[in-house]
């Protein structure tokens, strides 16, 4: 049976207590209903919200992972506002690294991005690696590959589900990685055509994340196609 991993990136909003309303949400979204098998959920919240998400979280054993939106490439020390790997650990099993609003706002290189998640890695935290088409070097170690082309983030033009198929399907064929999702513009509207692709393990909503209805939705029609 297919499995499904769908990431939400929420990118740099939500304060923490913003961030504790929308787990109150999704809380009672949830209440009685039967979560996906098969489906891996996350959120991918800001820095500042980790450590009381994580704890809201754990209280009401609601069956999401966290994770962060970026990591230092380097350890503790002297990096003047840097995030280390270790500190995400204390709160986050997860971390997307490469996105294209920080390898474009942030000139991040693709060597920059292989040291990330070398300490990512080593700090045991499961790695989403953004990819801006099949060509783009992914890092060893990588754990999913969100193929996101840059012209569908944000813009309501998604990918068409047998295009995002086809470049999945060159990147599963050239890297070692368990997982490859797509994201750009995914809504709950149009999720299941993505999942329903044999090259597609899931999706990272950003927008449609925001909101934890809208957000509960998506995971749940989308785990209809696995169960
Ligand atoms: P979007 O963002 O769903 O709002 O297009 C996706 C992303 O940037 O990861």
């Amino acid at each position: 049976m297919k499995s499904l991993f769908i990431a939400g990136n929420w990118k740099s909003n939500k304060t923490a207590h913003e961030a504790i309303e929308w787990v109150s949400l999704f809380h009672r979204e949830f209440a009685g209903k039967q979560f996906p098998t098969g489906l891996t959920a996350v959120i991918c919240a800001p820095f500042t919200a980790l450590a009381s998400l994580n704890d809201a979280l754990k209280n009401t054993k609601l069956p999401l992972g966290l994770g962060a939106q970026d990591v230092s490439a380097y350890d503790d020390g002297a990096y003047t506002g840097e995030v280390s790997a270790r500190q995400v650990g204390e709160f986050a099993q997860w971390v997307i690294i490469g996105h294209s609003e920080r390898r474009h706002h942030q000139r991040e290189t693709d060597d920059e991005l292989a040291q990330k998640v070398g300490k990512a890695k080593a700090a045991d935290l499961h790695v989403i690696y953004c990819v801006p088409d099949a060509q783009t070097v992914v890092p060893a170690g990588v754990d999913v590959v969100a193929y996101e082309p840059v012209w569908a983030i944000g813009t309501g033009k998604a990918d068409t589900p047998d295009n995002a198929n086809g470049v999945c399907g060159q990147i599963q064929a050239s890297t070692h990685a368990p997982l490859v999702i797509y994201g750009g513009s995914v809504t709950d509207q149009n999720v299941v055509s993505f999942v329903s692709m044999p090259h597609i393990d899931g999706v990272l909503p950003g927008a449609a994340s925001l909101d934890a209805r809208t957000f509960f939705r998506l995971l749940m029609v989308a785990g209809q196609v696995i169960s």
